[in-house]
């Protein structure tokens, strides 16, 4: 009989690799708890409007990557619902925001989510049909102050922070503004019509979003295509006075932390609720993500509770690809130097074994990490296991033993030294 699999482009996490999966998330709770976010649990399915007024039709994700299906309706006659998986999160908590009426405590809210999310994509090496985020949201009425600059740079420096206690090495933040909805419009406009004359030289899908969705020609990754978006318009073009001063304001607040970013003018990102600040951090070639190397991404969504029938009430979010962190956080633990004990200490002759043990006892206590091999090896094979798991080797013979001084070679300084046994532990810290 045939055996069944995983559905293609899903996978099981196993041991040992869910420890790390622990890990990552302890972190980014402990990390978003002294930022004063707390969690948010949304259903993983919602009606398919949610997404198709709040990510917009024309995106990649609401025109062909959806899980849609039609329920059932409760009797003949009731019409059943279109209903949706969740492909991304930040719809669902603005709508859980309106639907518990969240604004009326006029303070500003920070919530943050894990979970996992759904996309028909080409599954491929950090892409995946059911990949997950951890993200979170930062919003509430103008009057809490969830339209400031200072906001959209206090979650970038978290973003930064969390990146760095995990020990992700090389991130690189891109950073752009979008513009308000009316600087949006407009750039679309302008867009629409630089792309009038040329479109027919461009690929079929890049034809289509130059009439329906022109921002998306700038995502475009088609190589034939770069000529022409490259001499495009910028957006910062269309920036009114109010968008060029906060995206001032944010990357003033970014320099005054230290947090360190690119601009990238054609950032627009894939999803239409966004305003004003968008940003993608990524990793370096080479970081286990191969193409997919968009680490996380997020912006700012002004609009969006409004979209969605609710009171106005501007935000900004991020949502980090679990799945890529996690390929990344392995790729890079592989490359780096595989850390070695501080000594490793060879018996001569199994009469040898108890104290060397006992020495090993010592050492361990003191803090150092040691291992102990076997009064049965010869010399010749001791060496070789120590050259492989230790920075230094102890010699425990029965002069050693009898005398008190030991002799302890340096692998990498390639010398032999005799130590007094007061003296070893400071000599194998150094
Ligand atoms: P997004 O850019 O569509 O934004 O996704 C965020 C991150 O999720 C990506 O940078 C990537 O790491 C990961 N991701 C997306 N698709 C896949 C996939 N098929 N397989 C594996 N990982 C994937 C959003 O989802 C917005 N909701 C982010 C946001 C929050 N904006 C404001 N608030």
């Amino acid at each position: 009989m045939a055996t069944i699999k995983a559905v293609r482009g899903t996978r099981d996490l196993l041991p040992p690799e869910t420890a790390l999966w622990n890990h990552v998330e302890a972190t980014a709770r402990a990390v978003f708890a002294r930022y004063g976010f707390g969690e948010i649990r949304t259903p993983v399915f919602e009606v398919t409007e949610l997404f198709a007024r709040g990510v917009g039709e024309e995106t990649d994700i609401v025109s062909k990557e959806m899980y849609t299906w039609e329920d059932r309706g409760r009797t003949e006659s009731d019409k059943g619902q279109s209903l949706t998986l969740r492909p991304e999160n930040t719809a669902g908590v603005v709508r859980a925001y309106i639907e518990h009426k969240m604004a009326e405590t006029g303070m500003l809210e920070k919530l943050f989510y894990i979970g996992p999310q759904f996309r028909r994509e080409r599954p491929q090496r950090g892409r995946y049909r059911q990949f997950w985020q951890i993200g979170a949201e930062v919003l509430g009425p103008p009057w809490s102050g969830s339209d400031s600059a200072l906001r959209d740079a206090e979650v970038l420096e978290m973003l930064a922070t969390l990146l760095n206690e995990l020990g992700v090495k090389g991130w690189r933040l891109a950073l752009n503004s979008v513009g308000s909805a009316e600087d949006r419009a407009k750039y679309s406009a302008a867009l629409r019509e630089a792309l009038q004359p040329v479109k027919h030289k461009m690929c079929e899908d890049n034809q289509r979003r130059a009439e329906t969705n022109p921002l998306r020609v700038l995502d475009s990754k088609e190589p034939g295509d770069q000529e022409i978006i490259n001499a495009l318009p910028k957006i910062s073009e269309f920036w009114s006075e109010d968008s060029r001063t906060h995206f001032e304001q944010v990357k003033a607040a970014l320099d005054a932390c230290g947090v360190a970013y690119v601009e990238e003018p054609r950032l627009v990102r894939g999803l239409d609720y966004y305003t004003r600040t968008t940003f993608e951090f990524t990793v370096p070639d080479g970081s286990g993500l191969g193409t997919q190397n968009a680490l996380l991404g997020g912006g700012r969504y002004d609009g969006l509770s409004e979209m969605l029938g609710g009171p106005k009430a501007p935000g900004i979010g991020f949502a980090i690809g679990e799945d890529r962190l996690i390929l990344t956080l392995q790729a890079q633990a592989a490359a780096a130097e595989p850390k070695k004990l501080d000594a490793f200490i060879a018996p001569m002759g199994v009469s040898q074994n108890a104290g060397a043990l006992k020495l090993a006892q010592d050492l361990r206590r003191a803090g150092l990490t040691v291992e102990v091999g076997d009064g049965s090896f010869r010399l010749k094979k001791s060496f070789e296991a120590a050259d492989k798991l230790a920075r230094k080797m102890v010699i425990f013979g029965e002069d050693e033993a009898s005398s008190g001084i030991l002799t302890v070679k340096d692998f990498a300084a390639g010398e032999q030294t005799k130590v007094p046994c007061a003296e070893l532990v400071a000599m194998l810290k150094g």
